[in-house]
């Protein structure tokens, strides 16, 4: 994974990421370990660096996706739902779920087809790191069959309040364009005012991983 920005490496390194090399900017400096560091002219790391506005520093690092089963042992061990990405095609949105489930406490995110890479740059930024601190799976719906969970939906839903969303073995939210791939899961949904169609799926993510959090005691 390529990682940019002092709070992104601190974060990853602070979650036991291994940072491979770290590249510096000429005159920048940022006091994180790596098995190598260098330093890059302004022209070469600009050229290097996939962000409008540099900030000094960037790295590669090695980061894994665990198998299904580990994600669910890990959710399970703590009693919370498996965060389940159901198309969800903005990395932007994959990032700042992911930040929000580690916020929350969340343990485990599964990406099933059609996600955005959890692991790309644009991902790993939008989670300021924090996707490192969750055990990440790649899965298929049949896979996942047998959880019994809850599918977050704006519409054709029972409303969150009377939904035990906190006792379910997973939470899925749905791409921005067509909502949840599976036809068959029950679903929970956010009250919204008349007239509004939908929420951003990383504020829906938000609203119910947080209602999930202050369910449990948190
Ligand atoms: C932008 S919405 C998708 C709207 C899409 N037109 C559809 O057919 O569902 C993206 C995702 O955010 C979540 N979401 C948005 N509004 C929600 C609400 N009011 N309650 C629960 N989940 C919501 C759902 O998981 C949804 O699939």
């Amino acid at each position: 994974v390529l990682l940019e920005g002092p709070r992104v490496l601190r974060e990853a390194a602070s979650a036991g990421i291994t940072l491979d090399l770290v590249a510096l900017r000429e005159g920048d400096s940022c006091a994180v370990d790596a098995v190598r560091t260098v330093t890059l002219s302004r022209g070469i790391f600009r050229a290097v660096s996939q962000t409008d506005s540099p900030q000094g520093v960037l790295a590669i690092a090695r980061a894994q996706a665990v198998a299904l089963g580990v994600a669910r042992s890990a959710a399970t061990a703590a009693g919370w739902p498996l965060v389940v990405l159901d198309g969800v095609q903005d990395p932007g949105n994959v990032g700042a779920i992911a930040r929000t489930a580690a916020a929350a406490g969340a343990p485990a995110l599964v990406v099933l087809p059609g996600t955005a890479d959890p692991f790309s740059p644009k991902s790993v930024r939008a989670s300021a790191g924090n996707i490192f601190r969750l055990k990440v799976a790649r899965a298929t719906w049949p896979e996942l069959e047998g959880l019994a969970g809850y599918g977050a939906a704006a519409e054709g839903a029972i409303e969150l309040a009377g939904t035990p969303v906190h006792e379910a073995e997973m939470l899925v939210l749905g791409s921005e364009a067509h909502g949840l791939s599976s036809p068959t899961l029950r679903r929970v949904s956010i009250p919204m005012a008349a007239g509004v169609d939908s929420l951003n799926v990383a504020a829906a993510a938000a609203i119910l991983l947080y209602e999930v959090r202050r369910r449990r005691g948190g």
